[in-house]
């Protein structure tokens, strides 16, 4: 997934304002969510559909019809012939196209990421959920009945210097009120959801691709969760959509954990899938992503930022032993420095940390998976509106069925933009 920002070069902390709307929603888009926003907003189509001409794959000369069908874009009706084990076939960036080199983030000694929770319910939550036309009800703790607002007060305190603040003092989604409705507007046309504030000329742009690279599932309403198909060596398409933004924010993580991904390869003209798991997948997409990186990208004219996994809490035991919950319940951050859980994946973590290594400058890393695996605090659990009905038994045990995924906003994702904003 990701996010492409287009702006004028002032009026950026209005800007990084507005951007964490899109940062909550972009790594768990519900699919529902967006069908909703769909039917709500169908009239805002305006000036955007340039992005949608752009997007055509590379079509392939050749003959037969079956080829032709294997080059076609891949949609969730596409299908695998038959499936063989991965050959070991690599894409995109090799370790000589680049030079690894030292990438700082911050020049500073300070390392914005390593630092401690704190109670601060003076200058937090950053707005009032209820205020932010945009909030989603899978995210709006309060509103679904979470009484203990305390997830919403924790500031993220650097060990060695303080965030700037700036007006990011004001609230996210009461800056966007701020604007008159008919000076900005929103348009959901998935899997491209636009927001635009006019008078900054300024767009914030959520554009849909979970897997990065072209798949099966590109279609935010009607994917195939359960049975991917990607094409690992292609991501033009999807590309063609984020290439002219000024600002680019990238993630995935989750839907490379739900098992083996079948690879469909651009040569391949007899629709034969190959099947991997979902760390080797993510790795061969991840690839192809940074090749276009490397390739594309004019530092000096492009900022590339890629948001490291959002960490999940579903095993209380991890932080509590012997215990047999999950996140249901906890009302405070974890406080043991250095707390890893399994719901960070270290060997993604490190395949990660490898790929943008090779990116060097051109990518900017917003690491903000440790000081995420703090916050078990930080989920809706069961205070979210859930759109399938549960059982007495379910209903009977709250910990079988509450959400220790997503976040609840206001929120841990507020302060994922904040780090964003002082790294602009
Ligand atoms: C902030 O928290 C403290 C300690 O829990 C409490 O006494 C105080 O009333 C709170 N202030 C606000 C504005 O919620
Ligand atoms: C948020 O706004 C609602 C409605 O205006 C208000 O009732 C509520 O007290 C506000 N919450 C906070 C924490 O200010
Ligand atoms: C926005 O763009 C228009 C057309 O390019 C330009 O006339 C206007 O001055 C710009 N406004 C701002 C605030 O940059
Ligand atoms: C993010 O930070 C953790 C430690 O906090 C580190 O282990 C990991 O390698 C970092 N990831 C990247 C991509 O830099």
């Amino acid at each position: 997934m990701m996010q492409k920002w287009n702006r004028k070069r002032t009026h950026f902390p209005l800007l990084a304002v507005l951007f964490s709307l899109f940062i909550a929603a972009s790594i768990f888009y519900n699919e529902r969510n967006i069908q909703q926003i769909h039917e709500d907003n169908k009239q805002q189509q305006s000036s955007i559909t340039h992005t949608s001409l752009l997007a055509s794959a590379p079509p392939k000369t050749s003959g037969a019809n079956d080829q032709k069908r294997a080059l076609a874009s891949l949609d969730r009706f596409t299908t695998c012939a038959s499936t063989r084990k991965y050959s070991g076939k690599k894409t995109g960036l090799t370790d000589r196209t680049m030079e690894s080199s030292r990438r700082g983030g911050t020049p500073e000694s300070c390392n914005l990421f390593s630092g401690k929770w704190a109670f601060d319910n003076t200058s937090y939550p950053l707005y009032n959920e209820s205020h932010c036309p945009y909030m989603s009800d899978q995210l709006a703790c309060r509103k679904h009945g979470r009484t203990d607002l305390r997830y919403q007060t924790w500031r993220w305190q650097p060990h060695n210097c303080n965030l700037k603040r700036g007006q990011w003092i004001s609230m996210v989604c009461l800056l966007q009120s701020a604007i008159p409705p008919e000076k900005r507007s929103m348009s959901p046309n998935a899997p491209l959801t636009i927001f635009k504030a006019e008078e900054y000329n300024a767009s914030v742009e959520f554009y849909w691709a979970p897997l990065l690279v072209e798949s099966n599932s590109d279609d935010p309403v009607n994917h195939r969760l359960a049975d991917r198909i990607i094409r690992p060596d292609s991501v033009l398409k999807h590309a063609a959509q984020w290439e002219n933004a000024d600002i680019l924010v990238f993630n995935t993580y989750l839907w490379w954990r739900q098992g083996p991904v079948k690879l469909l390869w651009s040569s391949e003209e007899n629709g034969i899938c190959e099947e991997l798991d979902g760390l080797g997948a993510m790795e061969l997409a991840m690839e192809t992503w940074a090749e276009w990186v490397a390739s594309k990208v004019n530092p000096t004219i492009k900022r590339v930022f890629f948001v490291t996994m959002s960490p999940t809490h579903l095993w209380s035991r991890e932080w509590k032993p012997e215990s047999e919950g999950n996140c249901y319940q906890e009302n405070t951050p974890i406080e043991v420095e250095g707390y890893w859980g399994s719901g960070s994946d270290l060997p993604t973590m490190r395949m990660v940390k490898n790929v943008l290594g090779k990116l060097g400058p051109k990518v900017s890393v917003v690491n903000i998976t440790r000081l995420s695996e703090y916050r078990k605090d930080g989920h809706p659990s069961i205070y979210r509106k859930f759109w399938e009905t549960f059982s007495p038994q379910q209903l009977s045990n709250p910990t079988s069925y509450s959400d220790c995924i997503h976040w609840c906003l206001p929120g841990v994702p507020d302060v994922w933009n904040e780090l964003l904003f002082n790294l602009l």
